[in-house]
């Protein structure tokens, strides 16, 4: 069973007090921590003892929140194994995914359905097996079909690459973590950025010491100083980016600031890792040339976001040597990429810039969609304009991104709160808003927002009103 110590609790809280009584605002972030994933099912909580002395409260106000989240579904006590988290009304796996197909909005994942060209290559994928059955099937390092149709597409984008600089990887969450279990070990810091895509911080902190962060602003984008000071001071061992079409700022990394990336990275002897899975998602903006044509950086690709999720096919580039250590890393943890999924891939691989520009078309209509709505409900928040990715990383001006989400789950819209994705608690004042859905669902989620935004308010009447003392 998973245990949360106080203070950990504490940090993922982030600044939980809301107008109201505090055992109440206290359950609601516990609540929320526990809906979107930051507190994983069935972890144990502090005692209230620790909680409380933790946060400067008294025991009676965590007492009081525990026994709301109890009330509600969220906590079971049991004699001996302390209070775990749950959530209330947990299906059967049947009921599960009843209920899944029929759940209408769930914003709270920025990611499209399969593109239509799938099923029929799955179909062509399906002939072309019978050639691979005398094989064994076990491919830790990927078909070399597909291995040379991946280092053709970096030698056309100016990296010249051939099959042996590839790892084929179930995706590229797999491939990050892999690429951490091989690279990092326990006395190493991590340079990440903030805001960024959370499961990447889940695999490097399983691994790294610490994690240290860059900011990344959706109009300023990277900050030239932050990142040298980084550097400079933690000394990170690997730094994880996402130089195209960030997630969830929609940034692209200007040309000169890559090279000052990759001459930090080399001067502080740090291993870079690019994580590209948006970089093919333009709208009307450019991604950059990829970091490895400034220097020696990994390359984590994937059809996830491009083709489909459920493909479950990404990638590795680098130098040979990597590659090799990766694959001697590879079999503690899996013995390879399933076959039938790579020659669809293969075979997608064929027809990809027809199915890039047809999530160009897609993503489009969802942004201009999406930016119109929020400006015109929102004319408060500050909606960047961005050129490529799957979301909007929304300022709403007020440290209630977390009520907010709440409240819009209650409303019947899963959405992630600012805090979602960063470290610590912070980018209260921020919601990520995907652009990956079709009119009628972006117009049905802007209006469930707006209800809920007006929820809040009292929260944002107190908040406004509150004057810290000036010592
Ligand atoms: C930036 C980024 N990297 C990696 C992933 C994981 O991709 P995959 O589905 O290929 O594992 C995602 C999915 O949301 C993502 O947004």
């Amino acid at each position: 069973m998973m245990v949360l110590t106080a203070r950990r609790l504490v940090t993922e809280l982030g600044a939980w007090r809301a107008g109201g009584p505090a055992y109440s605002a206290l359950a609601d972030r516990v609540r929320l921590l526990a809906l979107d994933g930051r507190i994983p099912l069935g972890t144990r909580l502090p005692a209230e003892r620790e909680l409380a002395s933790e946060l400067g409260v008294s025991r009676t106000t965590v007492a009081a929140a525990y026994a709301r989240l109890r009330e509600a579904g969220y906590l079971r006590s049991t004699r001996g194994s302390g209070s775990v988290v749950t959530i209330p009304g947990r299906r059967s796996p049947v009921e599960d995914i009843e209920a899944r197909t029929a759940t209408t909005l769930d914003f709270s994942k920025a990611a499209l359905p399969a593109a239509p060209q799938v099923g029929e290559a799955s179909v062509r994928a399906a002939q072309a097996l019978p050639a691979y059955l005398g094989g064994t099937g076990y491919d830790p390092l990927g078909l070399p079909r597909l291995r040379q149709a991946l280092a053709e597409r970096y030698t056309a984008k100016g990296v010249p690459t051939e099959p042996e600089n590839i790892m084929v990887t179930l995706g590229a969450q797999h491939a990050i973590s892999l690429i951490t279990k091989t690279f990092l070990s326990r006395a190493d810091t991590a340079l990440v950025e903030a805001p960024s895509y959370p499961h990447a911080y889940d695999a490097l902190r399983l691994r790294a010491r610490k994690l240290v962060t860059v900011t990344v602003d959706p109009r300023r984008g990277w900050d030239d100083h932050g990142l040298a000071q980084t550097f400079r001071e933690a000394r990170p061992a690997l730094a994880y980016v996402m130089p195209d079409f960030h997630n969830p700022t929609g940034a692209v990394m200007p040309a000169p600031q890559r090279q000052l990336l990759m001459d930090l990275a080399r001067r502080h002897d740090s291993l870079v890792v690019a994580d590209e899975t948006t970089a093919d998602l333009h709208i009307d903006g450019v991604a950059g040339a990829p970091l490895a044509t400034y220097g020696p950086a990994l390359l984590v690709g994937s059809m996830g976001k491009t083709v489909w999720g459920g493909l479950r096919i990404g990638w590795i580039r680098a130098e040979q040597d990597k590659i090799q250590r990766l694959e001697q890393s590879r079999y503690a943890q899996d013995l390879g990429t399933p076959i039938l999924e790579q020659l669809i891939a293969l075979d997608l691989l064929g027809q990809y810039e027809e199915i890039l520009r047809y999530r160009t078309v897609q993503l489009r209509e969802g942004r201009d969609h999406a930016e119109e709505l929020l400006r015109s409900h929102f004319p408060q928040w500050d909606v960047p304009h961005v050129g490529g990715g799957l979301c909007t990383w929304v300022n709403i001006g007020e440290p209630v991104s977390s009520q907010l989400a709440l409240a819009a789950r209650e409303g019947g819209l899963p959405i992630g709160a600012g805090p979602r994705f960063g470290l610590g608690g912070a980018f209260e004042r921020f919601l990520r808003f995907p652009l990956s859905y079709p009119a009628e669902e972006t117009s049905l989620a802007v209006e469930i927002l707006a209800e809920a935004w007006h929820r809040v308010e009292p929260l944002r009447r107190v908040d406004a009103d509150f004057t810290p003392a000036l010592v």
